[in-house]
């Protein structure tokens, strides 16, 4: 692991026992990383101990193959009052050739917890830079887009009565 406070990037092969019935890198194990990736830059800007309460966005774009070079990227792009919201590319590096692939990318977002597993306040991060107030907004919009489709999820649990 590498990394400021507001970033963090793990490095490591794909593995042998990462693999999938298709040959590839298990999509479970792919989130897995980035929840990892989450908690530990989540952890580290807070101080706290932290869960993860949403996923946005997130597309498997191509696969990882077993012997890759995986670079999970995770970067601090929006701070509300208990929550960090941390943009992350999973990076595949074919080691023969040297030649980087974006296998997935997704905003994940973790909430500081306090001792009864309540949300608890994060240091506020603020944007300096044109490319970190485009994160930013990107954040923002992802949240925008979130609120129609938990929408949607409501009526389904409704339907489903499901509490
Ligand atoms: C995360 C958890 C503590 C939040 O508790 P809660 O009472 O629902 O808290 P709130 O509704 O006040 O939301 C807390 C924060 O999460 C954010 N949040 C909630 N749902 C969200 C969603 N779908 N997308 C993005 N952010 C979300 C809120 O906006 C709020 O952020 P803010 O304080 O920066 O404004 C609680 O839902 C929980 O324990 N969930 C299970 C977590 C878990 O088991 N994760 C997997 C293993 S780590």
């Amino acid at each position: 692991m590498s990394g400021t406070d507001r970033e963090v990037k793990f490095c490591f092969l794909a593995q042998p026992t990462d693999v999938n019935f298709g040959g590839k890198v298990h999509g479970g194990m792919v989130m897995k990383w980035i929840d990892q990736a989450g908690y530990a830059c989540a952890v580290g800007w807070s101080g706290k101990y932290c869960v993860t309460v949403a996923v946005g966005g997130i597309r498997f774009v191509h696969p990882i193959l077993i012997g890759n070079l995986v670079t999970i990227h995770c970067q601090l792009i929006y701070t509300g009052t208990t929550s960090m919201h941390f943009c992350v590319d999973v990076i595949a590096r074919d080691l023969e050739t040297g030649v980087d692939t974006l296998a997935t990318h997704c905003v994940i977002v973790m909430v500081a917890t306090d001792k009864d597993g309540k949300p608890t306040p994060v240091p506020s991060w603020e944007p300096q830079t044109d490319d970190d107030k485009a994160l930013a907004a990107y954040a923002q919009k992802l949240m925008d887009l979130d609120k129609n489709i938990a929408q949607e999820i409501a009526r389904y649990r409704d339907a489903a009565h499901l509490s």
